[in-house]
């Protein structure tokens, strides 16, 4: 199932609709009946001792990867410590993060990570390693030098600044300049299978859901997270079909010429 659920946080604070921890729970539960598994993100009200999305991967026995904005190095290594007790099977940081006022205005500084820094947060745990956020084959690379196991290929879906490029424009360029150095994902606008194995066959090695998961969580909870990651996997699975690919390592580029 190379279809993930993205990192997201912060949805309680767009209306009353759901609580902090119902989401992240409908997140994790959701995406581990559909047989995969979700990333948790990371926003300003969150704390080392009172973190719904550690909280819910806890309570799901480890299944679940926190990716936490690029924060002071001394928090970030606090909330990886708490990750490893957790049991979680990786973990990452946004580096695309370092932008968010929201943290500004909590008096919670986010940082612009040097290489240095990086190699420091990956050389702090054992787990391997997600840098998410990357829109170029240089700061890929970077991330690969710091020792990362993941590239996540990402614009944050758009919705941050206008006018980025799409990740399926410049996902190419860091599969090819990676050369199977790290695992990529790619996310950003995936409505459908269909999509995902577009981004499959552009060299991605699974696909995130942001937006959709997200609806999917308020609307119905952990089976409607479920029902949603079901729907995408079996699209996709019908769009192998259409297109000759009997697994996943048979989709390659030919398939969108
Ligand atoms: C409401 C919302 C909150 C988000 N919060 C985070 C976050 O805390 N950490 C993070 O790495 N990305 C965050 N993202 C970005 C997603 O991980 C992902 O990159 C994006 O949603 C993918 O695009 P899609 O929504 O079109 O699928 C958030 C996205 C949304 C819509």
């Amino acid at each position: 199932m190379p279809i993930l659920g993205a990192s997201t946080s912060g949805v309680s604070k767009y209306n009353d609709a759901i609580s902090e921890d119902d989401f992240c729970v409908a997140c994790v539960e959701g995406c581990r009946a559909a047989g995969t598994m979700t990333l948790r993100g990371d926003t300003f009200f969150y704390t080392v001792g009172d973190n719904p999305a550690l909280r819910s991967i806890e309570k799901a026995g480890g299944w679940g990867i926190p990716i936490f904005k690029p924060r002071a190095q001394d928090s970030l290594k606090a909330l990886i410590e708490r990750a490893e007790k957790v049991g979680c099977p990786a973990v990452g940081v946004d580096l695309d993060g370092c932008g968010s006022s929201n943290f500004a205005r909590a008096g919670k500084p986010v940082y612009k990570k040097t290489i240095a820094d990086m190699r420091e947060l990956v050389g702090f745990t054992d787990l391997p390693f997600i840098f998410k956020g990357i829109m170029d084959a240089d700061d890929a690379e970077a991330c690969v030098e710091a020792g990362a196991a993941v590239v996540a290929v990402s614009n944050h879906g758009g919705r941050v600044l206008d006018g980025t490029p799409g990740v399926a424009e410049t996902l190419p360029s860091i599969v090819e300049r990676l050369g199977g150095r790290a695992a990529i994902t790619a996310d950003g606008g995936v409505r459908t299978g269909y999509d995902v194995l577009k981004l499959l066959a552009l060299g991605a090695t699974a696909v995130l859901i942001g937006r959709d998961v997200i609806r999917a969580a308020i609307g119905g909870g952990p089976k409607g997270v479920e029902l949603q990651m079901a729907r995408l996997g079996s699209v996709l699975k019908k769009g192998m079909l259409m297109t000759g690919c009997p697994d996943l390592a048979s989709i390659d580029r030919d398939i969108l010429a």
